[in-house]
């Protein structure tokens, strides 16, 4: 079958329709019938081969809505790196997320298989910090702090957590922070998380100077353009957005603690600032309350297509690969994680 062009006549027409009419309502510019015809037949091959090769996929909640149709579980960081310490009869784990998460999926599961639909979906955060840089920079302040722990946030590479006394998520980092025996945290790489935690801990906190290019050009003043048309608006934003932000914010939440939020406020008029995927989801899922969007889209989430991920069954492509001691030194800051921030 060709999968690069809509195909004329739906092979799953029911199906189809259906999708049209949910993902139509998002926005019906790009989800037209034909488009939506094919994404039915695709996502029909996909569900074949998840059988066929004993696959599960998992999805973070900045995905494409189509994505969603063929996930196991869609998350937040914490919680996909918690479950995919959890997965139980598969043999293959498709990671539709970006590549820092599909390495942690890999860190808990060395004997599967783990494949990222597309290797360029990398992360601004990760690329801002080297094991090398994070080496030189702990070794120069251990003689001005010998208590010296360093936390590093999961958006940065296995071997980087390697050197980490503990990661955390957006979900717990003030949780960990506080939780380990250490007067002063070097917290890598998210600045602005970095400050946030601040408010949250009496320790010092050492921060890199690392940021999220999807958060961090939220300006305060394109959000109050939104909020002021709305009265009554609670604004929840992603603790990864500038200080001046989070200022305006009623609530400061990880992706998955605002869907779960926004479900069960009373409050029925919500402005999501953070990446864009987030908004569709609670669009999609919450149907009875209104979301509006001071968001921008991530590039390296958005490379993560329905094609791909098909493609990605297809060929059994690309595997993530960790040399052992990196494994197993990621693996070790992991589960202090989960045992200090679950
Ligand atoms: P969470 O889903 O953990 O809130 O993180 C957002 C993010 O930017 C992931 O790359
Ligand atoms: Fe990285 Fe930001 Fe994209 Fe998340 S939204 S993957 S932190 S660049």
């Amino acid at each position: 079958m060709n999968t690069q062009q809509p195909s004329d006549a739906a092979a799953h027409p029911d199906a189809a329709a259906q999708l049209h009419h949910r993902l139509g309502a998002l926005d019906p510019d790009n989800y037209t019938a034909e488009k939506c015809a094919h994404y039915a037949d695709q996502i029909a091959e996909i569900r074949e081969l998840k059988r066929e090769r004993r696959a599960v996929v998992l999805a973070h909640n900045y995905q494409r809505p189509e994505i969603f149709e063929v996930a196991d579980f869609i998350g937040d960081s914490f919680e996909l790196a918690r479950n995919s310490r959890e997965v139980r009869d598969a043999e293959v784990i498709v990671f539709c997320g970006v590549h820092f998460m599909a390495e942690t999926a890999k860190v808990f599961n060395p004997e599967r298989k783990v494949l990222l639909p597309d290797m360029r979906a990398g992360c601004s955060l990760a690329e801002s910090v080297t094991a090398e840089a994070l080496a030189d920079r702990r070794d120069e302040l251990l003689p001005l702090y010998p208590d010296l722990k360093i936390v590093s946030y999961v958006n940065c590479t296995a071997d980087v957590k390697a050197l980490s006394d503990a990661c955390c998520t957006s979900a717990n980092a003030a949780r960990v922070v506080n939780a380990i025996d250490s007067d002063h945290i070097l917290f890598v790489p998210d600045q602005n998380l970095a400050n946030y935690v601040q408010t949250q801990t009496a320790k010092q906190i050492i921060s890199w100077d690392g940021n999220c290019y999807v958060h961090h050009q939220i300006t305060p003043e394109e959000v109050l353009k939104v909020k002021a048309g709305m009265p009554g608006v609670i604004v929840i934003a992603h603790p990864e957005c500038r200080k001046d932000v989070l200022a305006i914010a009623d609530e400061v939440l990880s992706t998955s603690a605002m869907m779960r939020y926004a479900k069960e406020s009373p409050a029925d008029k919500f402005l999501i600032v953070t990446e864009c995927g987030l908004s569709d989801r609670l669009l999609l899922e919450v149907p009875n309350k209104h979301f509006y969007k001071a968001c921008k889209l991530c590039r390296y989430m958005k490379m993560i297509t329905l094609e791909g991920t098909l493609d990605s069954l297809r060929h059994l492509r690309y595997a993530i690969e960790l040399p052992d001691d990196v494994r197993a030194g990621a693996k070790r800051a992991l589960e202090r994680m989960l045992e200090l921030g679950a």
